[in-house]
């Protein structure tokens, strides 16, 4: 038996088979695409068809992998990047292109969203979360107030990931762990919240699908993409969910006390909770996971961006990243990257820009900089998960996944940056085998329990310890970082 996990990330899609005997994956393939080039400065966008073609290609190919044996594919699971907002016409076209959690081109729609429901305080009393640039709904009445002819012709509202369910089964559903994501659901019952919803306008209402459970199967593949792919079309799609909620089944984080830190395009900590976590301060996302429980999380904008763009100013590979970094001390000689190449939203500063601070004659060096931006990047988590430690979440050992995990020196940076234990998974895609691990959850081949003791393996290869010195170092640096950060916000410069 195989079941497909297909992760639609916002620099590409990776989809993945996993063989539930052996729990091997068997296949997989991946497909790049890029952001639309051009537009004004915070505003990211992609055209939602380029997904879809991703997907189609990435399973086709996977499928090929298979041959013969893509008889016994029973089920299909998929992760999509969080937040983006997509809009469908009556015909079910796409309007325009999707906004994405990058996109911060709403600080002035969030504004407004906080003034008329008493602040943070009071977005938090209502929907268990604060209203911040990356979520949906800022988006939706972005597009009121600057595209009302687009939203005039809006029927349908969709997330990434219902997106592509959409494609693959003709249905329009949300679940709750994605949809805990727009900032108009009320976390702790699981409801929209109407006042929210209408602050934009009445009419979203309508344009909302029907709101379930994530153990609830969103359907069966469209029987012309099941003949298509040579599948059957009882082969099922699971509810899918938010890249973060389904790298946590990916992880095996599915009970209170695991913690996950995701190296991506973005950065991400998250846990498993049994029961609503909310932070007074709106700076841990109250979210919902897509298992039915919660799934409180820090996300920051900037962590792969940094080294990418460091890898990019001095023509490196990800190897000659890692021996440029290994070549300099824990703490980079007193440089500092702020990693904000993308405005940032832990701390909230979605216009904010990169910054480096303490270069002198010897430490101005490629090597001293890549140092420097690894563990920005890393320390923006840290701060996180300070918050965390304060809300009474304290990780005994971090699970860690994404592209940056692969590296070993980062996966050392983050312990001495945590303080704690870090372990990378036998594969680093978290979210796709999370996929593929709920599709066989949807065609009831046992508990989350079960199902992710037996197929998420750890690489014990990869455990790093903290060293003492390092951390101290670390430490010190967070509060120089968090330091920095505050006296160039409280200048109006970042
Ligand atoms: C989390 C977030 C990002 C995206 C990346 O809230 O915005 O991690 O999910 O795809």
């Amino acid at each position: 038996m195989f079941y497909i996990g297909i992760d639609s990330g916002t620099q590409s899609t990776k989809s993945v088979v996993l063989d539930f005997e052996t729990g091997d994956i068997v296949a997989q393939a991946s497909q790049s695409y890029d952001l639309i080039s051009g537009l004004p400065a915070g505003h990211l966008e992609q055209h939602p068809s380029d997904w879809i073609d991703a997907v189609k290609n990435t399973v086709a190919s996977c499928l090929d992998q298979l041959g013969d044996r893509r008889a016994e594919v029973r089920g299909i699971g998929v992760s999509g990047q969080q937040h983006g907002l997509v809009v469908l016409d009556g015909n079910d076209e796409v309007i325009r292109p999707a906004k994405l959690w990058c996109d911060t081109s709403t600080v002035e729609q969030c504004d407004q969203f906080a003034a008329e429901f008493g602040g943070v305080d009071g977005l938090i009393a209502k929907a268990g979360n604060a209203m911040l640039p990356g979520y949906t709904i800022p988006k939706l009445l972005w597009l009121k107030q600057n595209e009302p002819d687009n939203l005039a012709r809006v029927a349908a509202i969709l997330l990434p990931h219902d997106y592509i369910n959409f494609a693959l089964t003709g249905v329009k559903r949300m679940e709750y762990g994605d949809a805990s994501g727009m900032g108009i659901l009320n976390i702790r019952t699981k409801k929209w919240e109407s006042d929210l919803i209408n602050f934009v306008d009445p009419r979203v209402q309508e344009m909302l699908p029907e709101l379930g459970s994530s153990n609830v199967p969103h359907g069966t593949l469209l029987p012309d993409l099941a003949s298509e792919w040579g599948l059957s079309s009882d082969v099922i799609v699971s509810a899918g969910g938010g890249d973060n909620m389904m790298g946590a089944i990916g992880t095996g984080n599915i009970a209170d006390g695991t913690i996950t830190a995701s190296f991506g395009t973005s950065g991400t900590i998250y846990g498993c909770a049994e029961k609503p976590i909310i932070d007074p301060n709106g700076e841990i996302a109250a979210f919902c996971d897509s298992t039915d429980r919660w799934l409180p999380l820090v996300c920051t904008m900037n962590v792969t961006v940094v080294t990418e763009q460091v890898c990019g100013w001095f023509g490196w590979d990800h190897a000659e990243l890692e021996k440029q970094v290994s070549s300099v001390p824990a703490g980079s000689e007193g440089v500092s990257f702020l990693p904000y190449l993308n405005g940032e939203r832990t701390p909230n500063l979605p216009n904010g820009t990169g910054v480096i601070h303490g270069l002198g004659a010897r430490t101005g060096s490629p090597a001293h900089m890549a140092r420097a931006a690894m563990e920005g990047a890393t320390l923006g988590l840290a701060y996180g998960l300070r918050r965390f430690n304060e809300l009474g979440l304290t990780p005994g050992e971090i699970r860690l996944t994404g592209g940056g995990s692969k590296s070993g020196i980062w996966r050392q940076i983050s312990a001495d940056v945590f303080g704690v234990l870090v372990v990378g998974l036998a594969t680093a895609e978290g979210a796709g085998l999370g996929g593929a691990i709920q599709a066989a959850h949807a065609d009831g081949q046992g508990s989350y329990e079960e199902l992710c003791g037996r197929l998420v393996l750890l690489d014990e290869s990869t455990r790093c310890e903290p060293e003492a010195e390092a951390a101290g170092v670390y430490r010190e640096k967070l509060d120089r970082q968090v330091a920095l950060t505050g006296v160039l916000k409280d200048a109006g410069m970042l």
